[in-house]
């Protein structure tokens, strides 16, 4: 009998030349060999089991050109099973090397912006992109890759199962909601997404490049939106009352 190759040692397959299961699937995902791993190919929702056999497929995807330059796959950072997931565009060089979202310096302000409301990144949150692979030079992935990446969000959102969406910047707006107005326009909206709660926000690298913190400056912005989605989250734990909506 051959023996078992195991997941890094894959090779990325279509539905013809089928991706052996790690041993410990075989039994509970008989499917497994018919994850396309080809763009072309959609996946299903409702495809993985958990986030674990997710971020397996993640790390031997080819479904995008992306793959081709990445040292890393990044699939998330945080708790899966947080209320509030947040989503940003893409691996930038740190996160490409390490292998986590969101560790640079736009990370850095992330995680100060939800601590300014008392929310802990990695207790709170669960964190991801709309591309788990680095752009070359960091630039906006393009629709054909976002389209290949989309199912893999997904299914992280249907399996952390949050109340709370916050979209940062507009290409994950984008690429979620299919919404193509400017960040601007629409950040601090709440907008029902599939029983959940959308709030795009301004993308912390977009704050780095404007630091005044004047009432109507993006910082300023941020601060009244962050309090929102703080508010919100209070309310959907049942912890205080809503607010009159006036
Ligand atoms: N910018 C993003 O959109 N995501 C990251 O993970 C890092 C920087």
């Amino acid at each position: 009998m051959a023996a078992k190759k195991r997941p890094s040692e894959l090779q990325p397959s279509l539905f013809d030349d089928p991706l052996e299961p790690p041993a410990s699937a075989t039994e509970t995902l008989p499917q497994w060999d018919q994850i396309p791993l080809s763009a072309q190919v959609p996946i299903p929702p409702g495809t993985y089991r958990d986030l674990e056999q997710l971020e397996q497929h993640c790390r031997v995807c080819q479904r995008c050109e992306l793959a081709a330059n990445r040292t890393h796959v990044v699939v998330h950072r945080g708790n899966p099973k947080a209320k509030i997931v947040i989503v940003g565009e893409g691996p930038g060089e740190n996160e490409d090397l390490q292998g986590l979202p969101f560790v640079g310096k736009s990370g850095q302000l992330l995680d100060k912006i939800l601590a300014s409301v008392g929310l802990d990144p990695e207790r709170d949150t669960y964190i991801c992109n709309v591309v788990k692979c680095r752009p070359p030079n960091n630039r906006v992935p393009t629709q054909e890759e976002m389209d290949a990446c989309r199912p893999y969000l997904l299914e992280q959102i249907r399996l952390v199962d949050p109340w709370i969406i916050l979209l940062t910047g507009a290409t994950s707006v984008r690429s979620l909601l299919g919404d193509k107005r400017g960040i601007t326009k629409i950040r601090g909206e709440w907008i029902q997404w599939q029983g959940r709660w959308c709030m795009p926000i301004f993308h912390p690298a977009y704050l780095l490049r404007n630091p005044d913190r004047a009432p109507g400056s993006p910082k300023w912005l941020m601060w009244q939106d962050i309090q929102a989605v703080k508010q919100k989250y209070l309310e959907l734990a049942g912890t205080t009352p809503p607010q009159p909506d006036f």
